[in-house]
This record gives structure tokens, sequence and C-alpha cells, in this order.
């Protein structure tokens, strides 16, 4: 999401509540693997997008997207130097090697799933373009690592950013992470740069997406003339990876497992 949080109160959920959670994500998971396996050569990003949305409807679940501050489709699908919110298109064909970034959400019973992954189409079209993806997704991965009970939520930022610029990448500030439940955004902001020891202290029962925005260049972002298509400034590649996951009493759960 974009930064707009602010300080209202983290809602902490129930056992139960986490299980609805779960079975959301669950259905984003699947799908994003599914599409996952369709990112190729000539298919076009509004051909993904119709299969997520037949998907969603056989699983009797809601599009998040659709609708949200007006944005008209069901994923966000951002190739090479777009970051984030990139509206699928019947023009818009995936050419080989393409950095292929796909984002989606579902309501289910009144809870909210929420996840994304890059991948490229057919083989990346360099060493460092690969190592962008995998440097992401493992930022991803360090940051739910410190997503448990009595650590702050400076922790989780700060374990990203450290993977991130350790490799030389950049990490995008403009777009964070968020609390998710019976709303797609809820408090906190979850953003991926930050100081370790600072910031609300983590609890049992809240639900967070975490989702680093890499780039190959600097992290300014500029937004296209439809209003949603976050590209680097400097068009530069980017890549996205998010999950979402609870914190229980046995550390960070990731409720959109499966996909990545
Ligand atoms: N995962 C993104 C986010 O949390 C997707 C939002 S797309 C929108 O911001 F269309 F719903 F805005
Ligand atoms: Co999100």
């Amino acid at each position: 999401m974009r930064k707009k949080l602010g300080s209202r109160r983290i809602i902490l959920k129930a056992p139960w509540e986490i299980e609805k959670l779960r079975a959301a994500n669950q259905i984003v998971a699947d799908i994003l693997s599914e599409l996952r396996g369709l990112v190729k050569e000539g298919v076009t990003t509004a051909e993904l997008d119709r299969i997520a949305v037949e998907r969603i409807n056989q699983r009797g679940a809601k599009p998040a997207f659709k609708g949200y501050h007006g944005y008209p489709a069901c994923t966000c699908i951002s190739i090479n130097e777009e970051i984030v919110h990139g509206i699928p298109s019947d023009k818009r064909f995936i050419n080989k090697g393409d950095l292929v970034s796909i984002d989606l959400g579902v309501i289910l019973d009144g809870y909210y799933g929420d996840a994304a992954f890059s991948c490229f189409a057919g083989e990346a079209p360099t060493e460092h373009a690969e190592r962008l993806v995998r440097v992401t997704k493992e930022a991803l991965y360090s940051g739910i690592r410190k997503a448990k009970a009595k650590n702050r939520l400076g922790d989780i930022s700060c374990a990203v950013q450290n993977v991130a610029e350790s490799h030389g990448f950049g990490v995008v500030r403009k777009f964070v992470g968020h609390g998710v439940g019976r709303a797609l955004h809820e408090p906190p902001e979850v953003p991926n740069f930050g100081v370790r020891g600072t910031g609300p202290i983590l609890k049992k029962g809240m639900v967070i997406a975490i989702e680093p925005m890499l780039t190959m260049g600097s992290f300014d972002v500029e937004i296209m003339e439809d209003g949603w298509t976050a590209v680097t400034a400097d068009r530069a590649l980017a890549a996205h990876f998010e999950h979402t996951i609870a914190i229980t009493h046995k550390g960070p759960d990731i409720l959109s497992k499966g996909f990545i």
C-alpha cells in the first residue's frame, strides 16, 4: 500500500480469525501458484487477470483490489521497471526475459488475503536481474523470521533493509506493508527500512503483510499517467514479494504459504 495508515490501533486477531485469514490467504497462494506457471512470452496481463477472476469465483471468494480506491482490476501485474500496481491490459504482452510481478488480494467471509511474487518469463536476462529477484525473496523471509512476539516492528523493517542493501539494491520507501484483517490495509504500516529495536512491540494475534520492493538502482518512484502504475524513477528493474503472516505463540505463521 501507499504510506498513510497513521497510528490507529493494531487489531489483534483471535485464533479463529487467524483461521479465516488463512483460508483467504490460501486461495491467494493457490491462484498465485497457478499464475506463476502461466507467465510466458506472448501471454497478456489481462489474460492472467481473467484467470485469477475465474479462480476467485470458483473458490467462493471476492477480489479485494477491484474497486479499491477505484482500482480497475483483480490483480496488479507489473513488468520490469514497474514496481507495483500495474493494471492488466489486453495490449500488454509479456516478452521473453521480462521480470513479472503479480500481486493478488481476495476477501473470503469478510477476511482478506494478500500476497505477491516476482518471476521471469523464461530465463532471467542477466545474472544481476536474477539476483534482484532472489534477494527480494530472501529479504521477505528475513523479515518474516523477525515477526515474533516481543520483537519490535523495526526489527522486521531493519532485517529487510539489511538484506537488500547488503546486496547493493534499493529499497522502495513510498510503499509499505500493512496489517491485514477485515480490511485489506490495517495498522500498522510495515516499512521495508527502519531501525532495530524501534516501533510497536509485536504481539500474538497480529497479522501483517510484509512486502519488500527492491530496485536495481535508486528507490525513487514515479506514478504513470494511468494514476496507478508505480515505476522506478530511473527505469531500473524492480521486484516485489509479499506474504501475509500471523504472529503466534510458536512464532511467525505464513498464512499465504505455498507459492514461493
Ligand atoms: N499488495 C498491494 C498493497 O497492499 C496491493 C494493493 S493494490 C490496490 O498495497 F489496487 F488494491 F490498491
Ligand atoms: Co499488500
